[in-house]
């Protein structure tokens, strides 16, 4: 079976990484050039020249055009060749693949598979980009030598806070609440929810901060209602709504930190994890953005990243099936997602024209 789901939005950059200059990145084992155009439009094409293989993101645009730093040629944003001296005919002969591209919750989604089917609206809603009474705090790129798969289990089973983050966003409450998994089509959700427990420090900080009078009576004990809220969509677009709200409110006047996190591989062993993270909007000032922004950069950066690095290290090239995982109740959410996934990943290489498709063989039937 082929290792990625080629008919989907993946993140491929953030929109601040790509300007006027060319930026190289590997995606789904393919190497992407990504540029703007004069007006703005973002651009894709293969970061490859057909000459002699080097990569255009080593060489410049102009003019919209970017020039292979080798010998010159020079492609189009639609990677037709524009320049190749007194090689007309040859020159005719090559075009790059260029790839739709949708610049979106300041991100650039990109459609490695048929052009055709690059619907925008399959690109999962956030709906709080924009939405009054919040902020856009905080985001960043996690680069793994791991397996994008081994992040999204990751986010699909949050019981891990209460180990691998214990210093920094947990204060183990997680694994005392409720835990539920469903699906709505191929959508996972796997959720957590912790009546009236202590709040996890970087709430109480918000909620001391906040002039909502809702709060006024939880601020001395800081007994809250907490819930962790996951939905996961394929390939890997994963929405987090957690928050806290006065305990037995049935969320009502919530102080959440809803967030996005766009898991693209790179190759099948190295992934890029791009996050973004929202916050109530409680008149918190930049010093305590700035701080929560460093906590949540040593959470994954320094927290889960070499847990998931020593877990493919541990697998090498292993099929994970096969290594026969034990199978906890908490990895309901991850199994769902890993079983969606791999139907759809079948399911597409079917379709494909002369797609006969190496088929895996069994799906562990577990959890
Ligand atoms: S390798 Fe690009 S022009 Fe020769
Ligand atoms: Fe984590």
């Amino acid at each position: 079976m082929g290792k990625f789901l080629e008919n989907a939005w993946y993140v491929g950059a953030w929109a601040d990484e790509v300007g006027a200059a060319p930026l190289g990145r590997t995606l789904l084992d393919r190497p992407v050039v990504f540029y703007r155009r004069a007006d703005g439009t973002p651009v894709a094409m293969d970061d490859r020249c057909p000459h002699r293989f080097v990569k255009l993101s080593g060489g410049v645009v102009r003019n919209d055009e970017i020039m292979c730093p080798y010998h010159g040629l020079t492609f189009d944003a639609g990677g037709r060749c524009t320049h190749a001296r007194a090689n007309e005919a040859t020159r005719d002969r090559f075009v790059l693949n260029t790839y739709p591209l949708v610049e979106r919750y300041q991100a650039i989604f990109i459609w490695m598979g048929d052009p055709a089917l690059a619907d925008p609206a399959l690109i999962p809603e956030f709906k709080f980009f924009g939405e009054p009474g919040r902020m856009i705090a905080g985001k960043g790129t996690t680069y793994l030598k791991a397996n994008y798969l081994l992040e999204i289990d990751n986010l699909l089973d949050l019981s891990h806070l209460d180990f691998v983050h214990a210093k920094t966003i947990s204060n183990g409450c997680v694994t005392e609440g409720q835990y539920d998994v469903y699906q709505r089509g191929t959508t996972v959700h796997s959720d957590w929810f912790i009546p009236a427990t202590k709040a996890p420090v970087q709430f109480a900080d918000l909620i001391n901060l906040s002039r909502n009078p809702a709060w006024d009576g939880t601020k001395a004990e800081m007994i809250v209602d907490h819930w962790l809220d996951m939905r996961w969509d394929a390939p890997g677009t994963l929405y987090l709504d957690v928050g806290v709200a006065p305990a037995g409110t049935k969320r009502a006047q919530p102080i959440d930190m809803a967030q996005a996190h766009f898991v693209t591989p790179e190759t099948e062993s190295t992934t890029h994890y791009f996050w973004i993270y929202s916050m109530t909007d409680v008149g918190q000032g930049q010093d305590m953005l700035d701080f929560f922004l460093k906590v949540v950069h040593i959470a994954f950066d320094e927290e889960d990243r070499p847990m998931l690095e020593a877990q493919q290290l541990a697998m090498k090239s292993n099929d994970f099936w096969a290594e026969q995982p034990m199978i906890l109740a908490e990895d309901a959410g991850a199994i769902r997602a890993r079983r969606v996934l791999d139907k759809l990943i079948r399911e597409e290489q079917r379709a494909r024209p002369n797609g006969e498709a190496p088929v895996m063989e069994e799906l562990v039937e577990a959890g």
